[in-house]
């Protein structure tokens, strides 16, 4: 039987350029989804697979996440005086036990390989996941669940695939698929980001990762890959060659939104607010409203409903 996997890595050490002029002064992770930051996002999908230490690769500027997963106990006294014990609950939710939250600095941005190489002494010879927070992924089950679920059988290192459009896969580490059985594809190799025209396949590596520890052994060599920079894709794909059956790719249930664009950070806005009972009926008839009119002046009308 395999180790359960029990530690997250949260690679978020990127300087998130593409959402200037918010991110001068703020994490790219703190920018919420409707009213949650999107780093609780991947916290909770990692709690509900297990995880119960977390690390996160971070780089200068990101000292307001420790805040966040910090304990605010004015905050929490002001809302339990107040008896606000939804908001209280809420808040509490973004609390992380002590000793079981670490912080590790990439010093350099060498590349998604590298931030995961910074988080080795912490992770030590047991499997590790990997969550990208820019990648949003919503279902029934949480993602990283279901992978955690198929590696109890399967072992070794596993990646989360999803098809992507045959334009897109230059953007993507792209898997070589020699077999599929159900929702397990056994690749016979995989490739960051191939210049276009030379994708094996348009099943795309999307950001959820359960690595065995030798992953780090292959990182240590701190190959340069695409974009010149150290690529965790390329570890993976060592690892494939040095034990064709240790890799496989999983094809998840699940709507995944690429908070990493700001059109994937609308939809998943749009996505997440419509699934809101408190919010659905009103956000609906004003999307309705403003995907229909015709150009022109727009006219407001008197909200009627009492203002929460
Ligand atoms: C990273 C990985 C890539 C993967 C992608 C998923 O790329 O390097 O293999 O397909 O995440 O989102 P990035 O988006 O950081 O360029």
């Amino acid at each position: 039987m395999c180790a359960k996997v029990t530690t997250a890595i949260f690679p978020i050490a990127g300087l998130g350029t593409r959402f200037l002029p918010a991110t001068k002064s703020i994490p790219k992770e703190i920018l919420t989804l409707v009213d949650k930051p999107l780093i609780q996002y991947a916290v909770e999908e990692a709690r509900e697979a297990g995880i119960r230490d977390f690390i996160f690769v971070t780089s200068r500027g990101k000292s307001s996440l420790e805040d966040f997963f910090d304990v605010n106990p004015m905050l929490e006294a002001a809302l339990r005086k107040a008896g606000k014990t939804d908001l209280l609950n809420t808040l509490k939710s973004t609390n992380m036990d002590s000793g079981h939250i670490a912080y590790v600095r990439q010093h350099q941005a060498l590349g998604l390989g590298h931030a995961v190489w910074c988080a080795r002494r912490l992770v030590g010879a047991q499997p590790v996941a990997v969550i990208l927070p820019d990648d949003l992924i919503v279902g029934r089950t949480a993602c990283l669940k279901q992978m955690v679920e198929a590696y109890a059988d399967t072992g070794g290192t596993m990646v989360a695939a999803m098809e992507v459009a045959p334009e897109q896969t230059s953007s993507y580490g792209i898997l070589d698929i020699a077999e599929e059985h159900g929702a397990l594809v056994r690749p016979r190799g995989i490739v960051e980001k191939p210049a276009k025209g030379t994708a094996p396949s348009n099943l795309a590596v999307i950001g959820r990762y359960i690595l065995s520890p030798r992953i780090m052994v292959h990182l240590n060599r701190k190959t340069v890959g695409a974009g010149g920079e150290i690529q965790l894709t390329d570890a993976i794909a060592a690892e494939l060659a040095a034990d064709a059956g240790s890799v496989h790719g999983f094809r998840f249930a699940g709507e995944r939104f690429d908070c990493g664009t700001k059109a994937g950070f609308l939809q998943a806005t749009v996505h997440l607010a419509l699934q809101r009972a408190d919010l659905r009926d009103e956000f609906a008839a004003y999307l309705h409203m403003a995907t229909t009119r015709k150009p022109g002046p727009v006219v407001l009308r008197p909200v009627t409903a009492a203002a929460g």
